[in-house]
């Protein structure tokens, strides 16, 4: 197995570098220690806890029950697990909508309490002054347009966004938006790869993709997508590197089926 280089701490102006210099950003979803520390070993860029942790964990029908509470418990655990990587909090549904001192607050208490140097949070033009503030406050700030899933019932299904001429023209707009309010990089969601690629071509920050083609600057997966775990969606973006819902359901059929034919545990597995 290749193991990657170490290399120096990854940190918001190294990310910030990397699209000038052309070198593409890789991210990638964890929640918890273990996953944390072997995604960063492998050379991770970003590390994301996304609040997408409430579907693939808590097993919620959407993202919008996630609270502080459960981000801040994630966020710490995955910490102890990152040495490399650049650590991104997501912002929960309604920890950043209802004030901006609400949303000061809240994206301080990821750094503050759990350890994360950046937060992310969903939407566009409307919460640039949000954004302003919170940067204002030395918290780094990842944007996040296209498909936002907080967003859900405003959408009615996790379609694609951007087809149309409108709507492209108001991605492209938000994203100058966010760029002109201080993030430092862009998640673009399930969009069209063209309108992604016009994004990355207007702006000076990274653009992470996630369904928005090749020409991101960066791109990010839910991890247990990728290792073929969550099989509740199967969006066409993820490529599964791996089958280990297959894997473990066999492994859980072989250790129910060695329990019940006493072959488990052996002489050798005994004291
Ligand atoms: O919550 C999440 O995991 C995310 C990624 C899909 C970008 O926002």
């Amino acid at each position: 197995m290749k193991k990657s280089k170490s290399v120096d701490k990854i940190t918001v102006p190294v990310i910030k570098e990397m699209k000038k210099t052309g070198k593409k950003i890789a991210a990638l979803t964890a929640y918890d220690f273990l996953m944390a520390e072997m995604e960063d070993a492998a050379g991770m860029d970003i590390i994301l806890v996304g609040d997408s942790v409430g579907m693939v964990l808590a097993g919620f029908e959407s993202t919008l029950p996630v609270t502080m509470e459960m981000m801040l418990y994630h966020v710490s655990s995955v910490r102890k697990g990152v040495k490399r990587a650049l650590l991104v909090a997501d912002m929960p549904f309604l920890s950043y909508q209802t004030s901006t001192s609400d949303a000061v607050n809240n994206a301080g208490r990821f750094l503050k309490e759990a350890g994360a140097e950046a937060v992310k949070l969903e939407g566009g033009h409307q919460y640039v002054p949000t954004i302003q503030h919170i940067v204002a406050a030395g918290i780094p700030v990842m944007g996040h347009i296209g498909l936002t899933p907080q967003s859900i019932n405003a959408f009615g299904s996790y379609h694609m966004v951007g087809s149309d001429q409108k709507t492209a023209e108001i991605l492209v707009s938000d994203a100058k938006g966010l760029e002109a309010a201080g993030v430092f990089s862009i998640v673009l969601e399930k969009i069209p790869g063209h309108v992604a690629t016009e994004i990355t071509d207007t702006i000076s920050i990274p653009t992470i993709g996630i369904g928005a083609g090749n020409h991101c600057d960066g791109q990010v997966l839910v991890a247990h997508d990728m290792l073929g775990i969550f099989d509740k969606f199967k969006p066409k973006f993820v490529r599964r590197y791996a089958e280990l819902g297959d894997t473990m359901r066999k492994a859980f059929l072989d250790y129910v089926n060695d329990i019940k034919s006493s072959d488990f545990p052996s002489e050798n597995e005994s004291y």
